[in-house]
């Protein structure tokens, strides 16, 4: 269960989402539990977190070591900073910040495990894509050039994040029917390059206006291994409902 807190928060408002966060969560060994803050506030969620069952990760990473690349973070200067996820591929960085492409996706993802940090690579169509029925077209060209280029060792540290664009921020969750077909068909691209153990062992997550009112229903989804949750993480009370929830 991840949480994807976007640009919001100060360190300051990161200490105190976790003040109430970490004792609501204490103890809770039914899945794994994941921010993403944006990157000035890594230190202070690490540090909040230290000795809990919470990890911290990363937005967002460049894919050189180092180097004249203004206003980009290394995959190894995450890891020092204590974060153990990145988040590969958003469809904010694909469509609204930058124009990441499924070829930054791998370079960036390849990048993220030579580091040591586990990647949830996001993938998902977008509104004009999912009108025309295009959904599938996207996802097997988005796990081709995106993911199909790692290695088998590679693959298995690799989580997926299905997220259809139109869904992200809207309300308009997906429903549990429609997240099931995707993360089906991205289980079968799995399988193909990667052989059926991989394929059933990947944790693919959906994400798109999750909220503690319809975890439920998308859980009982048996392709539905987790979710990645943008606004309702935000909320200590919000997120740790839908935790329990799943
Ligand atoms: P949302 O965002 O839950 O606010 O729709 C999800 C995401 O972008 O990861």
């Amino acid at each position: 269960m991840a949480g994807n807190w976007k640009m919001y928060k100060t360190p300051q408002e990161t200490a105190t989402f976790f003040e109430r966060f970490t004792p609501l969560a204490q103890g809770w060994e039914k899945c794994d539990i994941a921010f993403f803050p944006p990157a000035i506030d890594i230190p202070e969620a690490v540090a909040a977190t230290r000795g809990t069952n919470i990890g911290i990760g990363g937005q967002n990473i460049y894919w050189s070591k180092e180097g004249a690349f203004t206003g980009e973070i290394s995959a190894d200067m995450l890891v020092a900073a204590g974060a153990t996820w990145v988040l590969i591929g958003h469809s904010e960085r694909r469509h609204v910040v930058a124009s990441e492409t499924d070829a930054d996706v791998l370079k960036k993802t390849q990048a993220a495990l030579s580091a040591g940090l586990k990647p949830i690579v996001c993938v998902g169509e977008k509104l004009d894509e999912h009108k025309a029925g295009k959904t599938n077209e996207v996802l097997v060209k988005q796990f081709a050039a995106g993911v199909a280029g790692l290695t088998e060792e590679q693959f298995k540290e690799v989580v997926i994040a299905y997220e259809p664009v139109w869904a992200i921020g809207t309300g308009q969750t997906a429903t549990p029917e429609i997240a099931a077909g995707a993360h089906r068909l991205i289980r079968q691209e799995a399988e193909k390059r990667f052989g059926s153990d991989a394929a059933q062992q990947l944790r693919i997550l959906y994400g798109g206006s999750v909220k503690p009112d319809n975890i439920q229903g998308l859980m009982k989804e048996d392709q539905l291994d987790g979710t990645l949750v943008g606004g309702a993480s935000l909320d200590p009370d919000s997120f740790i409902k839908i935790v329990h929830g799943a």
